[in-house]
């Protein structure tokens, strides 16, 4: 099968090479449980394949290893008490291996491919909208009603928590750089949106007179104490990811004053080796896939054997919506 291999820790382009190379063995999924084998026809990708290629992230692999967390295609190959038969269309959390034509995933992170998507967006849909329903409700407990502030909010993950929060009846304020992304927030139905470089921090309280309930914070950085100013007494942030590059240090004496609380949300090292989490966090974002409230934005579209252009693009901070791999398009 070709597949993108990590072979050297330099960056897009140069740490990646394509290659031909044998099957992964369904016995042998990158997670532990019974392996589905699936024909792969779209792979997501994400910010942490970027740091991957330089080693940053913090699952490291020996070199070569296939990148890519998730995919949608059909299945080849199921364990025999499973509920997929071979040729069921489906997505699926594989760890890493998804930027191939055959890749393994285990049984408790295949979920059918709702009739309203297509490969790309159930490539676009496991990562970033279980993390967002895990950081917004396991974590953050968001009510109805409550008020949200999202960073990155046209970006891969930033899009699928403005999405759940809007499902679960927040109000949705998205934080983006450009007006490009403006517009894209503005699509996908978030009740305010700000620019990142202007006075955001004042404007979200006078928005919310006096404060959001909850942060999704995605980026960190410097903008991190301005995240805490923007929270309302008793308010949560919840720490996302760090795209903008720097972990965040905090005085704590912000959090005793405002009675405010910081949660880490991973839902990765979490979730994943726990079925029933994962099973239960599926069937609480299904109805809101029916319902169409949840339609991942796949942003660009790239062949399995331009993976580096996609991790550029996202590098360079011009991805909206989630960057997607099409495999044998
Ligand atoms: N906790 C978890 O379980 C979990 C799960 C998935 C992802 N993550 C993390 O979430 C973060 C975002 O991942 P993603 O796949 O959604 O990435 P993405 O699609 O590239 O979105 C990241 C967004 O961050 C913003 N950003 C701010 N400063 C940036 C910079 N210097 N470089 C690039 N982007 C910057 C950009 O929005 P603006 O240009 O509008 O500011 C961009 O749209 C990553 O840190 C990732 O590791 C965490």
């Amino acid at each position: 099968m070709q597949a993108v291999e990590i072979f050297q820790l330099s960056g897009p382009p140069s740490a990646l090479r394509v290659s031909e190379l044998p099957e992964p063995d369904r016995e042998r999924p990158f997670i532990a449980g019974a392996g589905v084998k699936i024909d792969v026809r779209a792979a997501g990708v994400a910010f942490p394949e970027l740091l991957q290629t330089r080693g940053l992230y913090q699952i490291k692999p020996e070199l070569p290893f296939i990148p890519g967390s998730e995919i949608a295609g059909i299945v080849r190959e199921a364990p025999a008490e499973s509920a997929f038969a071979p040729g069921a269309p489906v997505m699926a959390f594989c760890g890493l291996g998804g930027f191939a034509e055959v890749a393994v995933a285990p049984e408790h992170l295949v979920f059918a491919l709702p009739e309203r998507f297509d490969f790309a967006q159930g490539a676009s849909f496991i990562l970033n909208y279980h993390t967002a329903y895990f950081s917004l409700v396991t974590r953050g407990h968001l009510q109805a009603g409550e008020r949200v502030l999202i960073h990155g909010a046209a970006g891969g993950i930033g899009t699928a928590a403005l999405q759940v929060a809007r499902g679960l009846g927040a109000t949705t304020i998205a934080l983006v750089s450009s007006e490009a992304k403006r517009e894209v927030a503005q699509q996908l139905g978030a009740d305010h949106v700000l620019i990142s470089d202007g006075p955001w921090k004042d404007e979200v309280r006078e928005l919310t007179d006096g404060g959001v309930d909850v942060v999704f914070d995605s980026v960190g950085g410097d903008r991190f104490i301005d995240s805490l100013r923007s929270l309302r007494a008793e308010g949560r942030l919840l720490v996302v990811g760090f795209a903008g590059g720097s972990i965040p240090e905090v005085k704590v004496n912000r959090l005793l004053l405002t009675n405010t609380s910081i949660l880490g949300a991973a839902w990765g090292g979490y979730a994943v080796a726990k079925p029933e989490v994962c099973r239960a966090i599926g069937a609480a974002l299904a109805p809101m896939i029916e319902s169409g409230v949840l339609m991942p934005l796949v942003g660009e579209r790239y062949p399995l054997e331009r993976a580096a252009d996609a991790l550029i693009s996202i590098e360079q901070r011009r991805a909206t919506g989630k960057v997607v791999l099409e495999v044998g398009a």
